[in-house]
C-alpha cells in the first residue's frame, strides 16, 4: 500500500446538498486509493434508499415535514452506516466513503461519534456550491439517468422536480464548520474558516460536544474556485486532499498510444531503448493525421517518456511537448534486452515466479508492476490538473495508466492487452469513463503475452499500410470500462441496526 503501510481506518464523510458532485467525487478517490493499494470502498446512501425503499420517488418524499419519508431515510442512512462499520470489523487499515449529503450539524456529529468510539478516524469532504447553471446542468447530465426517474421521459419534468429536492435538503442543510443556528453563509468567506490551531466561534457550550472547526475536513467551493483545509493529519489524508484540490471537471480528451513498434518489438527482446522498426516510422507518420481527425484544431499537449521510440513515434506532431522519466518503460533489470525465451532459459525461476504474480513480481534490479503504479503517482496528478493530453508510451506503463481510469484489478492489470499503432480516447461518463480504441491500419507485431508460457508471435492489422482516406479505423474494441463497485455488500441485507441519531435530518 502505497509503499509504505498504513495502519489506519479512515471514514470520508460527504457533505452537501443534492447534485454537487459527492458520487463523482467519491468514486474518483476511490479510484485513485485503490490504484495505489489502499482497501477503500464507497458506501452510498442514495443505492440503499433505493435498495430498500424502491426507486421512483418524487420531491415530496424528501420534504422534512413528510415524517414517514424521513423515517425510511434515516433508516436507509442507518443501514450504510452499520454496513461500513461492519466492513471495518475486518480491517486494519482502509479507507470508507460514506456518501450521503450529512447536511445537517447533529447527523455529522453521530457520525463523527460513534467512529470515533470505534477508533475510525474521520474525514469529511464537502463540496459546497452555489452556481446554478453548473447544478442544473449536473442535474441533466446524471439525475436524469437515475433510476429515481426511469418513470419520467420529460427531462424538464425530472429537473423541476430534482430542484425541488434540493429545496427540501436546503431548509435544514448545515454547511460543515457554520455557526449553529446562526445564518447560512452564501459565501465562503461567511464561513468559520479554522486555522490549523482549530479557531472557533462556535458558542461556547456546543464546542464543548461538538466543535467542527477542531475536525479534519476539506470543503471544496465551486468546483474548486477556492479549497479550505483544515487539521489534516494522516498521510492518506494529505493524498487525498491533494487529490482533491487537482480534479476539476471541465471536459477534455486524453489520448494514448504506445510507441510505434521498436526493432526490440520484432524479436520480443525486453526494454532497452531501440529504434523504431519500419513498420514504426510509418506509425508515426500515420499519428497525426488521426490525432487530427479525433481532435480537430483543438490544444493538446503532448507527453513522450524519454527514451527514443516515444520521441520518435511523437515527432511528426506539432503540439507542445514534455518528456516525463516517470512515463519510462518498466525496468526489467537484469533482464533488459533479452527476449522472452532467453529470460527463461537464463533465469527460469525468476520467469516462473513472474508468472506466478505478475503484479508484484520485481526484477532483479528492476521494476514490478506495483513499483510502476508507485512512480507514476505524479503524472496521475498532474493528468488530472491538465486539459487535453496525448500520451506515447510504453505497453506496462499504459496498462498501468488504465488500470487507474478503469478501475482494473493488480491481478488483472499485466494482462491487459495495450496493441501496438492503436490510439485510444478516454471519454467520461457519469461517475467513470470508457475508452474507444482507434487501430491505425499499419502491421505491427503482438506483444501482449497471456497467462500461459505461449512464446507465439503473432501479426495484427493489414500487411500494407493505408493511407488512402481512412488511416485508421474505430476498432469498437471497447474492451474495459470502468466498474462501479456497488456500495452495498452482496452478502447481506435487511440488517437492522435499529439506532436514532437523535432525531437529526437524515442525507441522502
Ligand atoms: P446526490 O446527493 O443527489 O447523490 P451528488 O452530490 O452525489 O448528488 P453527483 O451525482 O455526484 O452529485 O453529481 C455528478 C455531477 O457533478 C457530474 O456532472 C460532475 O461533473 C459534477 N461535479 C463533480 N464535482 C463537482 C463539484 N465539486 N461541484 C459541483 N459539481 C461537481
Ligand atoms: O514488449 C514490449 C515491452 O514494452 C517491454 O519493453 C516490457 O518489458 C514489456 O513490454 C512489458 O510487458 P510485460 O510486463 O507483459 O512483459
Amino acid at each position: 500500500m502505497l509503499g509504505t503501510s498504513c495502519s489506519t481506518r479512515i471514514a470520508v464523510i460527504m457533505v452537501g446538498l443534492p447534485a454537487r458532485g459527492k458520487t463523482y467525487i467519491a468514486y474518483k478517490v476511490s479510484r485513485y486509493l485503490d490504484w495505489l493499494g489502499v482497501n477503500c470502498r464507497v458506501f452510498n446512501v442514495g443505492e440503499y434508499r433505493r435498495m430498500y425503499v424502491g426507486t421512483k420517488k418524487l420531491h415530496t418524499f424528501f420534504d422534512p415535514n413528510n415524517a414517514e419519508g424521513m423515517e425510511l431515510r434515516r433508516q436507509c442512512a442507518m443501514r450504510a452506516l452499520g454496513d461500513m462499520f461492519l466492513w471495518f470489523e475486518d480491517l486494519s487499515s482502509g479507507v470508507a466513503i460514506y456518501d450521503a449529503t450529512n447536511s445537517t450539524r447533529e447527523r455529522r456529529r453521530y457520525i463523527y461519534e460513534t467512529c470515533r468510539s470505534k477508533e475510525i478516524e474521520v474525514m469529511f469532504v464537502e463540496s459546497w456550491c452555489d452556481d446554478e447553471e453548473l447544478i442544473e446542468k449536473n442535474i441533466r447530465e446524471v439525475k436524469r439517468i437515475s433510476p429515481d426517474y426511469r418513470h419520467i421521459d420529460d427531462e424538464d419534468e425530472i429537473v423541476s422536480d430534482f430542484k425541488k429536492r434540493i429545496e427540501h435538503y436546503n431548509e435544514l442543510y448545515e454547511p460543515l464548520n457554520c455557526r449553529p443556528g446562526g445564518e447560512r453563509p452564501h459565501h465562503a468567506s461567511e464561513m468559520l474558516i479554522a486555522g490549523p490551531n482549530g479557531f472557533s466561534s462556535i458558542a461556547a457550550a456546543d464546542a464543548d460536544v461538538y466543535d467542527e472547526s477542531a475536525l479534519t475536513y476539506v470543503k471544496k467551493i465551486n468546483v474548486g474556485s477556492q479549497v479550505v483545509i483544515n487539521r489534516i493529519k494522516s498521510f492518506i489524508e494529505t493524498r487525498i486532499v491533494y487529490f482533491l484540490m487537482n480534479i476539476h471537471i471541465a471536459p477534455r480528451s486524453i489520448l494514448f498510444s504506445r510507441h510505434g513498434e521498436s526493432l526490440y518489438n520484432l524479436d520480443q527482446r525486453l526494454g532497452g531503448d531501440p529504434a523504431l522498426s519500419p513498420n514504426g516510422e510509418k506509425y508515426s507518420e500515420a499519428l497525426p493525421g488521426l490525432i487530427e481527425k479525433l481532435m480537430g484544431d483543438q490544444e493538446l499537449t503532448l507527453w513522450t517518456s524519454t527514451l527514443k521510440r516515444t520521441i520518435q513515434t511523437g515527432s511528426k506532431l506539432k503540439y507542445p511537448r514534455l518528456q516525463w522519466k516517470a512515463l519510462d518503460e518498466l525496468d526489467a533489470g537484469v533482464c533488459e534486452g533479452l527476449t522472452y525465451e532467453e529470460v527463461e532459459e537464463r533465469h527460469p525461476e525468476e520467469y516462473a515466479m513472474r508468472n506466478e504474480n505478475k503484479f508484484e513480481f520485481r526484477y532483479r534490479g528492476g521494476e514490478s508492476y506495483r513499483d510502476v503504479v508507485l512512480r507514476l503517482e505524479p503524472v496521475i496528478m498532474e493528468l488530472e490538473r491538465q486539459q487535453n493530453l496525448l500520451i506515447i508510451s510504453h505497453q506496462a506503463v499504459l496498462r498501468c495508466l488504465y488500470a487507474y481510469f478503469l478501475n482494473i484489478d493488480p491481478q488483472d492489470l499485466p494482462y491487459l492487452k495495450i496493441p501496438l499503432h492503436t490510439v485510444m480516447k478516454l471519454t467520461w461518463t457519469a461517475y467513470g469513463c470508457d475508452i474507444q480504441t482507434y487501430k491505425v491500419d499499419i502491421a505491427a507485431v503482438d506483444t501482449h503475452r497471456p497467462k500461459t508460457t505461449s512464446h507465439k508471435t503473432s501479426e495484427t492489422g493489414s500487411a500494407s499500410p493505408s493511407v488512402g482516406s481512412a488511416p485508421f479505423r474505430q476498432t469498437g474494441v471497447n474492451t474495459y470500462n470502468s466498474k462501479l463497485k456497488s456500495s452495498i455488500p452482496v452478502s447481506r441485507s435487511g440488517t437492522d441496526i435499529g439506532v436514532s441519531p437523535g432525531g437529526a435530518s437524515v442525507a441522502t
